[in-house]
């Protein structure tokens, strides 16, 4: 088997920057092509965390010409990652989130601010690190989406180019008068190019112009075909199902691994499942929650967003708490849902414990403590937090939508019978169905066999990288014999 380069170009890497899975995505991604053969190196801005996170670094290339500014093409080392690092001073040497200020609004200047990304990471497609010169180059989300579009416009021979979307819920869209500081030749501008409804679509010319477009589960790969989960673009998709496939997230085994995680109050595993109880006591304990050994805690760790299904959950949840079940909540986003759910925690004093904030640790606390994970999205290209949930012996109780009806098994009675349930999955995103899913987790719950036996299957199910690696390096080899040919 031939080893390959590839380029992946992203705005998000974990442990350096992080926004949500993206991040968990790109980072974990390259280690795990390594069994594949295939050389990863990831373009990254050079926000502030990941200047200062760089080891082993070698400027490459001044391409203040690309970058509307002074800027520099650092080679350097993070961890066990390899990466270029576009630092650019006058676009990323800001504090806080990556695409806001502080008072929360995107930056104005965020069309080119990842333009000079994709434009950069383009060059370096076209070969501008001499030691370097990918077959492919992979990019994620609206950030990186021109990047196939520079690749494609440019009058000179080209690696192949996979786009990847992980939610279509951003697309990257801004007013036309931006087009001639974008570089681009003239006709770049049209239907088949970066013109998006008499916008600039970023994500809508990844899709269009890389040779192939992966999303992130097969089923979310098949709903944005047609209706809502398509976001407006399920014709560009059904016009090119041809090239569009679904390949699922995995999650870092070595970061998420109950038997050796120094955040947990007792480690355990499938097969030393009793330590397990002392998570729950100290997730109550931080949380304020009551020691009641017959209330499960449903655990949230989410975004607090409209597509996390989070103001249903506010909805219901007296409901669920009058049902004789506990919440505890870990999550940041929309100000009107944060508020409700503190207000939640103060109405239902003991049994809804809530953090407002961003905790790495928590997150991991809580999947140790919680007896089932809640995701009730309305939408979910992959969902991450179900994976460590299956893992760490939280039992998921999840909308059937995207990666989320992809990566669990409902539990129900014939699925329990053959040994294969691991979650409770449920239909539409309203407060009766996720109350009806809430009783259904209860009933479980209260037969010890029972729960212990779906416990244990999510524990077993395999949510690495391994296979997922394998999927990637297939594409990456297929897409490069169909341009060779
Ligand atoms: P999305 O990317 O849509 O937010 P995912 O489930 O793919 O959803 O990924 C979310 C990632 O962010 C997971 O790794 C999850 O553990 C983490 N996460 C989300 N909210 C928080 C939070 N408040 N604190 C810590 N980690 C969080
Ligand atoms: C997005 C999606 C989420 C997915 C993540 C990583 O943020 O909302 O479902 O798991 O990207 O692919």
């Amino acid at each position: 088997m031939p080893s390959l380069s590839v380029l992946s170009v992203a705005s998000e890497l974990f442990p350096l920057v992080k926004t949500g899975g993206l991040a968990d995505v790109t980072g974990a991604l390259p280690p795990a092509l390594k069994e594949e053969r295939i050389r990863m190196v990831t373009l990254v801005p050079g926000y502030p965390g990941v200047l200062s996170a760089l080891t082993d670094t070698e400027v490459v290339a001044d391409v203040g010409a690309l970058a509307g500014g002074p800027a520099r093409l650092i080679a350097g080392r993070a961890g066990h990652l390899d990466l270029f690092v576009l630092d650019a001073p006058h676009y990323f040497n800001r504090p806080g989130n990556p695409y806001q200020g502080p008072d929360g609004r995107p930056y104005d200047d965020n069309p080119l601010r990842f333009a000079a990304l994709a434009r950069v990471g383009a060059a370096i497609g076209h070969g501008l690190v001499p030691d370097f010169q990918p077959d492919v180059v992979h990019s994620h989300d609206w950030h990186a989406g021109l990047t196939p579009a520079y690749l494609h416009f440019a009058d000179m021979p080209r690696p192949a180019t996979v786009m990847t979307v992980h939610n279509l819920a951003f697309q990257g869209q801004f007013p036309s008068d931006i087009f001639p500081a974008l570089g681009l030749p003239g006709h770049a501008y049209s239907i088949h190019g970066v013109e998006y409804y008499g916008m600039i679509g970023f994500l809508k010319a990844g899709l269009s112009l890389a040779d192939r477009i992966t999303t992130v589960s097969p089923t979310y790969a098949q709903e944005i075909r047609s209706g809502a989960a398509g976001m407006g673009l399920e014709g560009l998709f059904r016009a090119r199902s041809d090239v569009l496939s679904g390949i699922l997230n995995g999650i870092d085994t070595d970061v998420w691994d109950p038997g050796r995680d120094p955040a947990l109050e007792k480690p355990f595993d499938r097969r030393r499942m009793p330590p397990r109880i002392h998570n729950r006591k100290a997730l109550r304990d931080r949380l304020g929650l009551d020691h009641d050994q017959h209330a499960p805690v449903f655990g949230i760790i989410s975004r607090l967003t409209w597509q996390k299904g989070m103001d249903v959950v506010l909805d219901a949840i007296g409901d669920i708490v009058r049902l004789g079940a506990q919440v505890a909540v870990l999550g940041a986003g929309d100000r009107s849902l944060e508020d409700g759910f503190r207000w939640a925690s103060g109405a239902f004093a003991g049994r809804v414990g809530v953090v407002i904030g961003y905790d790495e640790d928590l997150a991991h606390q809580l999947q140790a403590g919680s007896d089932a994970l809640l995701v009730p999205s309305r939408f979910e290209p992959c969902g991450l937090t179900q994976l460590c949930a299956l893992r760490y012996g939280a039992v998921p109780v999840a909308a059937r939508v995207g990666g989320l009806a992809d990566t669990i098994i409902d539990a129900n009675e014939m699925a329990i019978a053959a040994g294969v349930g691991t979650g409770i999955l449920f239909g539409q995103v309203a407060r009766d169905p996720l109350i009806g899913a809430v009783q259904r987790t209860l009933a479980a719950f209260r037969m010890p066999d029972v729960w212990k036996r779906i416990q244990r299957n999510g524990m077993a199910a395999d949510v690495s990288w391994a296979g997922p690696a394998r999927h990637y390096a297939a594409l990456y080899r297929e897409v490069v014999a169909a341009r060779g040919a």
